[in-house]
């Protein structure tokens, strides 16, 4: 049973928040776990104006996804950074990309869950998620989310991401705050249930 987990990230939030989607994803028998990028569409110049250079040389191990690839999984957990209330212009453009999977329903019945990062609480992470699913809905895909049965979710000691859309952290305005160790937690939380259920699907 094959998972991969597709990001798109600038400042290296998605991408922390990716590791551990993957790492709860692994904790399920069989699972074969693979992260991805989607391709950057930014050149050097502008991300260099953006302050993401040495972001990217962190993430520079991880494999450009192929659009085919995605016909090769059993779920598909995706990651992008809140833009204006919506999933990042890379993943889109990405995303775009799959008209040929469509038009052959290649990723029919497959499951697909969505995790973001917004700089703040208020920011749009609920409607990143929602809107990424109707995409994922026009593919035929079973959308899975984050249950309540993550209790981490209804915290109100502490500043955190997450809701029963998916995982989520929370950036910060000029991008200081790393995933919590809840919002990690959350993270774990949806790559082992997406993983779960995948496995039972394949079964
Ligand atoms: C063009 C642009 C639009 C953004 N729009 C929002 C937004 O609507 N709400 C918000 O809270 N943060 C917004 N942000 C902040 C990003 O969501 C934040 O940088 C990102 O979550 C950090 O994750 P990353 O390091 O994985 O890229 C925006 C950032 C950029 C560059």
């Amino acid at each position: 049973m094959r998972v991969l987990i597709v990001f798109y990230s600038m400042y290296g939030h998605i991408y922390k928040m990716a590791q551990a989607i993957a790492e709860g994803a692994r904790e399920v028998p069989g699972a074969e776990v693979v992260l991805r990028r989607v391709p950057e569409t930014l050149s050097e110049e502008i991300l260099g104006m953006m302050g993401a250079l040495e972001a990217q040389k962190s993430m520079a191990s991880i494999p450009v996804c192929k659009v085919n690839e995605l016909a090769g999984a059993d779920a598909i957990i995706f990651g992008t950074p809140t833009r204006f209330g919506n999933m990042c212009g890379q993943m889109r453009q990405f995303l775009d990309a799959t008209g040929e999977l469509w038009a052959k329903g290649a990723l029919v019945g497959k499951v697909g869950s969505v995790f973001t990062s917004s700089a703040t609480q208020h920011g749009g992470q609920e409607s990143t998620i929602l809107s990424f699913h109707t995409t994922l809905l026009h593919q035929g895909m079973i959308i899975v989310g984050l249950p309540y049965a993550f209790a981490g979710q209804m915290r109100i000691d502490e500043i955190t991401g997450g809701s029963p859309y998916g995982a989520s952290t929370i950036a910060g305005g000029k991008g200081e705050r790393m995933p919590s160790d809840n919002e990690m937690a959350s993270a774990r939380y949806q790559g082992k249930h997406v993983a779960q259920i995948a496995a039972k699907l394949t079964r």
